[in-house]
Formats: C-alpha cells, structure tokens, sequence
C-alpha cells in the first residue's frame, strides 16, 4: 500500500512562486507515486475572513485553475473542496472534545496570528480550533504524508498529539502523519519578507514577462553597493537568493560575477526575470487554455468530492465505533 498524501490550501486567489517553489512543486511529484488528496481549504479561510465571504468563489476557482495550470492532475490525484466533505466536522467534533484549550493557546502560530491580524476580529473559538480543524482534513483521509510549508510544523505536531490521543484513548485508529518539506531555499517576496499576496510582495504564475521583470527590478539588492563599480556581496541579496532556484549549477558564476562587479544589478535583476519567465510561460499558456472550458473546476470539485466522499464517511464511521457513539 502507498502512503496516502494530503494537502490544502486556503483559497487566496492567483498563487505565486512561493507557492510553487515552497509546495505545489513537491505536490506535483507526489501524485506519480501516492494515492494524493488536495483540498480547497475554505473552511479554514473562514476562520480569518467570516465577515467578507464575496470572494470565496471567486478565489477558489482561481486557484483550482493554477493547480491545474502548474501540473496538478486529476486523473492522478484527487481534487475537492473541504466544504463538500460533509464528514469533516463531525470529526472536529470528537478532537475538539480531547484537545486541551492550552494545547491550542500555546500553538506558535495562534499566538503570531493573534497578534499580525485583528484581535477582535480573529478572537474567535473557529479561529482557536483551528488546528482541529486542519487535523480533521488529515485524518479523515487516514494521510500518512502532508506536503507542507514549514509555517504549518506546529499544525502538524498538534494533529499527531491528536492522533496520539484518540488512538489511546479509544484505541488505534488514526496514522501519526509526519510532514514533507520542499528541499528548495525559500523564495523570498520582493521586499525580501516571506513571498503572501497580503504583503503585496508576490510574483503571480500568470504574471506576464514584463511584469516579472517590473517586479524584480524594485527588489532590494546589497544595499552596499550604491554605484555600478562597487563589488556586491551577493549573500545579502534578495535577487541572488531567489538565482539559487534557477541556476543552481551556475550559481557560483552569478555570485563571482557580483563579488567582482563584473555585473550591474540591473543585468542581473532582468537575466533572473528572463528566467523566470521562460520558466512559467508553459504555465501561462495551460493557465488561458483551461480558464476557457467551460464548467472544467465544477467538474474536477464534482468528481473529487464524489472520490473522497465515501472515504472520509468510511474513516468517521471507524472513529464512531472507536468512541461508542451510535451504540446500543
Ligand atoms: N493551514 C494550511 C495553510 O494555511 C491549509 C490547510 C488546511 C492544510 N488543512 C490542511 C494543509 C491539511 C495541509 C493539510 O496553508
Ligand atoms: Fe544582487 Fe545581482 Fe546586484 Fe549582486 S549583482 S547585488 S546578486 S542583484
């Protein structure tokens, strides 16, 4: 039996490079060789933007499309929206009776959360569930491996502790799933902040050539080297990170060439954008071919659903019987 792989995202829209380096690349690999699961997280979107949902079609949507674009095969993985998984919050449920409020209060990425966004809006009990939530997604498709970011690590050992406790309380049920992270260095946004549509720091898959290379120009290079004559010191550069993804059998080329101001910034910025952009215009051209057929996302979410249905009613059903629940 292959190990069985699940990943969501939360639906934001048009993805970028720090998505595709970060994850969607090891996604795309993984479905060659495991029985894959890839959700819509827009459950999870609820938890921050409840107050504004106008958007949560559209973005989903969007973002089914750059999976898709970028590799992601239906034929090879199963694609579904967690809202059509009706079995989920019935997990949610039975974890949310075990899990420990301090458990949850001391997650790493509450407390940054709490502190990043609004308190009074995302001071809610979906919000501090939000971690339940995420090991319902996991567990419900009895996943061993999750292709992950390293920001959702803390996530991922509250699931395990979940796991662990149901297991021993009720007996084994669940699988403990351990995460994959992308081997790749991390891309950096253009302000050299982590790459997030909400720092408006990103380069977006469909972006257009020139608008890459717009992008990469205003990126911020070794402040030290003010006039094209000064010799560069290409480990603080945010543009020399991001060459490592690229060119990574002739990146001591690119960092001799700065060391000795054989280049100037802004040679170097447009060879990099010249990069990228050969690198995504497969992308861009799947990306217009798919966006013009005609009920293409309903139907990949229809048969997802349709797919992963029955498991998760299976996994819950074992879960009840773990509890007790339903008894007689
Ligand atoms: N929390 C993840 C993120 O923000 C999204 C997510 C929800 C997820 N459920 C998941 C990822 C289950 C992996 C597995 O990126
Ligand atoms: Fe960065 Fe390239 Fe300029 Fe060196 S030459 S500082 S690597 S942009």
């Amino acid at each position: 039996m292959k190990d069985r792989v699940v990943s969501g995202y939360r639906p934001s829209g048009r993805l970028h490079l720090g998505h595709y380096h970060g994850n969607l690349k090891n996604m795309i690999a993984l479905q060659e060789t495991n029985e894959c699961f890839f959700f819509v997280a827009d459950w999870h979107a609820l938890t921050t933007v409840y107050r504004d949902t106008s958007k949560l079609g559209e973005y989903t949507r969007e973002m089914v499309l750059d999976w898709l674009a970028a590799g992601l095969d239906p034929e090879r993985c199963t694609i579904y929206r967690q809202s059509d998984i009706a079995s989920i919050p019935e997990l949610v449920l039975y974890f949310g009776m075990i899990m420990t409020l301090g458990e949850l209060e001391r997650c790493p990425t509450y407390k940054e959360q709490l502190r990043e966004l609004d308190a009074r809006v995302v001071n809610t009990y979906g919000f501090l569930g939000y971690p339940v939530l995420m090991a319902a997604d996991i567990l419900i498709v009895d996943a061993e491996l999750v292709p992950v970011g390293e920001d959702q690590l803390p996530h991922l050992e509250l699931t395990r502790e979940i796991a662990r406790s149901f297991n021993s309380l009720y007996g084994p049920t669940f699988p403990e799933p351990q995460p994959i992270l992308s081997k790749a260095p991390r891309i950096p946004g253009t302000d050299a902040r982590k790459m997030s549509k909400s720092y408006d720091n990103a380069i977006l898959l469909e972006d257009e050539p020139e608008v890459i290379r717009k992008k990469v120009r205003r990126m911020i290079t070794d402040p030290a080297r003010r006039r094209r004559e000064d010799k560069g010191h290409p480990e603080v550069c945010t543009v020399f990170s991001i060459y490592d993804v690229y060119m990574p059998d002739e990146i001591e080329r690119v960092a001799a060439e700065c060391r000795a101001a054989d280049i100037g910034c802004t040679d170097c910025k447009d060879r990099l954008s010249g990069l990228i952009a050969s690198d995504l215009a497969p992308f861009r051209e799947r990306r217009v071919e798919l966006a013009a057929k005609h009920g293409l996302v309903e139907d990949v979410l229809r048969r997802g659903a349709e797919a992963a249905g029955p498991i998760a009613a299976g996994t819950l059903e074992r879960a009840r019987e773990a509890i007790g629940i339903g008894a007689l």
